[in-house]
């Protein structure tokens, strides 16, 4: 962590620890990072992620993965769907991301994080080449098809209002470093390309 931190009071000052990201990384014999899944609901964000933590974890990496339904029953039960709720939503988080990744784990996490804007404010609070944005790039169509929890009908319906996708914007990622075809391979081929990718780019080395 930088001591360059902004607070909004200048009488809260920054305290440098003795036992620093770089030896908690090096405990774990690890580089931190954050894997930032991002699409629609229904896209299988949690699904690829869970099945990829638990081939890291074999591979004997430390991870922990922050999922976006389970986080609303904590940490953000307090927010709603409402864009200035969602942004509130992803800033904790980045800010959760960061911490973990400051204890020297590959953070995992699997919101819908709508807005450009917000997944970028992310990135900028790591370091380069820490934050790993991953499209889970399916459309619509095939997600309202899923349907895994009944969401889409009710959004239909109007017993949802500011769905993502129906009556809420989803902007997709321009340039993510990792672009997964999830409507049409299944979860082993995903987690096999998603290995592949971050080998590549020196996250893991296998
Ligand atoms: S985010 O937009 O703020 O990033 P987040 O990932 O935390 O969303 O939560 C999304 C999950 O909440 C969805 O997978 C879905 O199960 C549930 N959900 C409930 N209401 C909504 C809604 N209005 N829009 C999207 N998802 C919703």
């Amino acid at each position: 962590m930088s001591a360059t931190v902004e607070t909004q009071d200048a009488n809260i000052v920054w305290h440098q620890h003795a036992i620093d990201k770089a030896f908690r990384s090096g405990l774990k014999k690890q580089k931190p990072a954050v894997l930032w899944f991002t699409g629609l609901s229904g896209a299988g964000k949690s699904t690829v992620a869970g099945a990829l933590e638990t081939k890291l974890a074999q591979l004997g990496y430390h991870t922990y993965l922050l999922d976006g339904d389970n986080v609303r029953h904590g940490l953000c039960k307090d927010l709603s769907f409402s864009d200035s709720d969602r942004k509130e939503n992803i800033r904790r988080i980045g800010e959760l991301a960061k911490l973990m990744a400051d204890a020297g784990l590959i953070v995992l996490s699997a919101f819908i994080s709508p807005h450009r804007s917000e997944r970028q404010m992310v990135r900028e609070l790591l370091p380069e080449g820490e934050f790993i944005e991953v499209f889970v790039n399916v459309p619509l169509e095939i997600c309202e098809q899923r349907d895994p929890k009944g969401l889409y009908k009710k959004a239909r319906a109007g017993e949802i209002k500011n769905f993502t996708g129906i009556d809420s914007l989803y902007e997709a990622p321009e340039s993510p470093e990792i672009d997964l075809p999830a409507g049409e391979l299944d979860v082993a081929l995903l987690v096999d390309l998603m290995i592949e990718s971050l080998d590549q780019k020196g996250i893991i080395r296998l």
